[in-house]
């Protein structure tokens, strides 16, 4: 058994959209309110697993379910109308009470629950108890499955006077709608604000610390589904220049009370041309057009949310509510790419052959890091983090079984697999020469098991050890840049999304993830480039992982690439957050340029690739630098601006690169950074002797973008 297995692990690529073991069970549940007029058959069901109807009214004396003539209509036709277009969407009747299996409803939502004193605190926990005891009594009697119990919370267990029941919750529920939003509104705040904000740094008033004290409070992750608001507000300036998150406002614009729909906010945006902005430290998109600010949550921010609602090991995402979407744009970007084909797709990998010391060497990482999240998860949570209930998940369980019980990271398959998909090895299916061997392609049979997955693979049997990855049709960043013809594929408007995408990334590893992640080997054959041309990071083979507080470390060995290696890791072995800026910063100039690490410039071609860009910079000669090809005139992100801040993240001290978030505001033109670059790193001019010191250190690797390996440090 042991010699026949691949154990398939998480790849953590950066599209920002995270692992999940358990395809079936993650929850990407839809309000659909009655009052929207928005018709039922229109819902793209297929992009959620769990629909809920909204609002079925109790009368306040007989406390029975009282609704309206029209509303019985609509509740009484819903599931069956959104299972036309998704038979296995499962449907919820939020609030109610009584005959709910009348209108075919698979489950119940308590819609809006809270209640500002301890004793009808606890009476609602009993009140869960009592649902749920009626719940399998009902399901015993009729013998169907029972129905589902859930309820629509605030943010936080101790907003009131009195704390939630979270004993009764965890016991009863099957699982709570955490409602994040609202925070801030134009009737009553006279500032703009984030309304949904995942982090504030200046107050508690945010959806992070929410979820922290559900947990903190007892709560499992695994019955937090997770709010995705696709609404916004609008607020009037009352300085149209003083337009950032915080500024003075002075009520509602646009609409009456300032809410508009995602849909609204979208078509707003289109009639004005105005500029969508994001800010990472609240993590929210807001516009102004004249005296009016709006604050939303866009593509991008809804991708953030779903991937920390998978971090954080939550159960799902709900969205309030499914009528506000744009053509189903959030939903889309809610539910991933991959996740919305289910049944027999097929998941295309990349099969490579590797040698024995490179196998061992990458499960021992593999290992190592799966320890890590493991020990992490430990800490974090009291209870268990997987139940493991997925009996359809077959290999999972398998896994579970070898390993650890509550693997959610290794999953095991049988060689055949393998070979079925790769056609046995076959020549056909050959791609070339890797740099760890021959690579392969193939198709997964029963791709449902990974779907949806980044995946990383492993297979050891006896003498061939292997590695399965996602198959990228599209090839790494460096196809394009050092590619006479591919070159041109890559415009001006693609970079700056391969820029942001990689900045992204970075941000991700370095500031949102729990841990603090250090690639170490940032480059262009490292950034892959998907069908969209989107990229996302690749290779972790030599990533280090962090705790948040210890940010700094030393090696023994000094692997990487070189030219992208900044001086303090070459010469001493130190690297930190701030040395993947530097290889960001060698990426960026690479990205506007063309240019390659491993050739010489200047007229004499006697400087580096840095010195050169920084030569030209000083001499107001910038523009010589990029590639005349690119036109960014029409983009708010100019080819000037990435120059200065590739030459700001390549300088020779750690701490005069900018953080990744600097980075990322100069990028967005959210901060102008005034700080002149000081000379790049390994720089001629520098110091005589420091620098023939490592070159002589450095000769030892090859030049032309080779791995170093095993270069031992002094
Ligand atoms: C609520 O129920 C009571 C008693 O059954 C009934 O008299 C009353 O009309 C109902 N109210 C509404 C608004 O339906
Ligand atoms: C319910 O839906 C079916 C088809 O989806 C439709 O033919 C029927 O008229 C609907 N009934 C009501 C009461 O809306
Ligand atoms: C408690 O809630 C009730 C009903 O929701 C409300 O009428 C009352 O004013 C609240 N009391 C306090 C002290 O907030
Ligand atoms: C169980 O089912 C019977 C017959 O269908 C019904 O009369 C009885 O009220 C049900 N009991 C409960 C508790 O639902
Ligand atoms: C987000 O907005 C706040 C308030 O306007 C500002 O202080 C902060 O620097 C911004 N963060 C980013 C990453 O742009
Ligand atoms: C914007 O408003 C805030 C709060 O009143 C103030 O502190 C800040 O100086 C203003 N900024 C500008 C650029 O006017
Ligand atoms: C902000 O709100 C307070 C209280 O609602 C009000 O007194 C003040 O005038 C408002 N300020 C602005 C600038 O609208």
């Amino acid at each position: 058994m042991v010699s026949k297995i691949i154990i398939v692990v998480f790849h953590i690529l950066l599209c920002l959209e995270f692992r999940l073991t358990k395809g079936q069970s993650w929850i990407k549940a839809g309000y659909w309110f009655s009052g929207s007029e928005f018709p039922v058959s229109n819902i793209n069901s297929a992009l959620f697993t769990h629909l809920i109807c909204a609002f079925a009214p109790v009368n306040s004396t007989s406390y029975q379910l009282s609704p309206s003539a029209s509303d019985e209509k609509h509740f009484s036709n819903f599931t069956n109308t959104v299972k036309q277009k998704n038979p296995s969407v499962t449907t919820l009747l939020s609030i109610g009470g009584g005959n709910e299996r009348l209108y075919g409803f698979q489950g119940l939502d308590l819609c809006w629950v809270s209640a500002n004193t301890s004793m009808d605190m606890s009476n609602m926990g009993v009140l869960f108890q009592e649902w749920k005891g009626a719940i399998d009594l009902e399901s015993r009697n009729s013998s169907r499955t029972p129905l589902i119990l859930t309820a629509a919370v605030q943010y936080s267990p101790n907003l009131d006077s009195a704390s939630f029941p979270i004993d009764s919750i965890q016991q009863y529920l099957n699982w709570v709608h955490v409602m994040a939003y609202d925070f801030y509104m134009p009737t009553w705040s006279n500032f703009t604000g984030a309304q949904a904000a995942l982090y504030d740094p200046s107050s508690t008033t945010n959806a992070d610390y929410g979820i922290g004290t559900w947990i903190n409070g007892g709560l499992s992750a695994d019955k937090i589904v997770f709010s995705l608001p696709f609404y916004g507000y609008a607020w009037t300036l009352v300085n149209p220049a003083n337009n950032s998150i915080g500024a003075p406002a002075t009520g509602p614009a646009i609409t009456e009370e300032g809410d508009m729909s995602f849909k609204e906010i979208k078509d707003y945006i289109s009639r004005y041309g105005a500029i969508v902005m994001y800010n990472a430290t609240y993590v929210v998109n807001y516009c102004s057009i004249g005296t009016s600010w709006i604050g939303f949550d866009d593509v991008e921010v809804v991708k953030i949310k779903v991937s920390y609602a998978k971090e954080r090991n939550l159960l799902g995402y709900f969205v309030w509510q499914v009528p506000y979407d744009d053509n189903w744009l959030l939903s889309q970007a809610a539910a991933g790419q991959e996740d919305n084909k289910n049944g027999q797709n097929n998941q295309r990998v990349l099969v490579i052959i590797l040698t024995t010391t490179a196998a061992v060497i990458l499960l021992i990482g593999i290992l190592i890091y799966y320890c890590c999240i493991r020990f992490k998860m430990l800490k974090s949570s009291k209870g268990k983090v997987n139940s493991a209930k997925d009996s359809k998940n077959k290999r999972n369980s398998t896994a579970a079984g070898d390993f650890n019980s509550n693997a959610p990271n290794l999953i095991v398959y049988n060689l055949t697999d393998i070979e079925v998909a790769t056609n046995n090895l076959s020549i056909e299916n050959k791609l070339g020469e890797g740099g760890y061997g021959p690579v392969y392609k193939g198709v997964l049979q029963d791709g449902q098991e990974i779907a949806g997955f980044r995946v990383l693979g492993f297979c050891i049997d006896r003498e061939e050890q292997m590695l399965v990855y996602e198959y990228m049709p599209n090839k790494s960043l460096d196809h394009y840049l050092f590619d006479p013809i591919r070159w041109f594929i890559l415009d001006w408007k693609k970079r700056v999304d391969v820029i942001e995408g990689v900045t992204q990334g970075l941000l991700y590893l370095q500031e949102y993830s729990r841990l603090t992640i250090i690639h170490r080997d940032l480059k262009a054959s490292n950034v892959l480039l998907d069908e969209n041309m989107k990229p996302k990071i690749s290779d972790f083979g030599m990533a280090r992982i962090f705790t948040k507080d210890g940010d700094e470390a030393n090696t023994e060995r000094i692997v990487g690439t070189y030219g992208y290696v900044p001086p303090e890791y070459a010469r001493r072995g130190i690297y930190s957050t701030k040395s993947d800026v530097y290889s960001f910063g060698v990426l960026l100039l690479q990205i506007i340029s063309g240019k390659k690490v491993s050739i010489l410039y200047g007229e004499n071609d006697d400087i580096s690739l840095l010195d050169y860009a920084y030569k030209l910079w000083k001499d107001d000669k910038g523009m010589d630098f990029m590639d005349p090809s690119l036109d960014d005139t029409f983009s708010s992100c100019k080819l000037m601006t990435c120059l200065h801040i590739a030459l700001l993240c390549v300088q020779e001290t750690p701490n005069d690169r900018p953080t990744m978030v600097e980075v990322f505001s100069m990028l967005k033109n959210e901060a102008t950074y005034k700080t002149i670059p000081k000379k790049p790193a390994f720089s001629r001019q520098t110091d005589e002797n420091e620098q023939n010191k490592s070159a002589m250190h450095l000769e030892v690797c090859s030049v032309n973008d080779a791995t170093i390996s095993e270069v031992v440090a002094r």
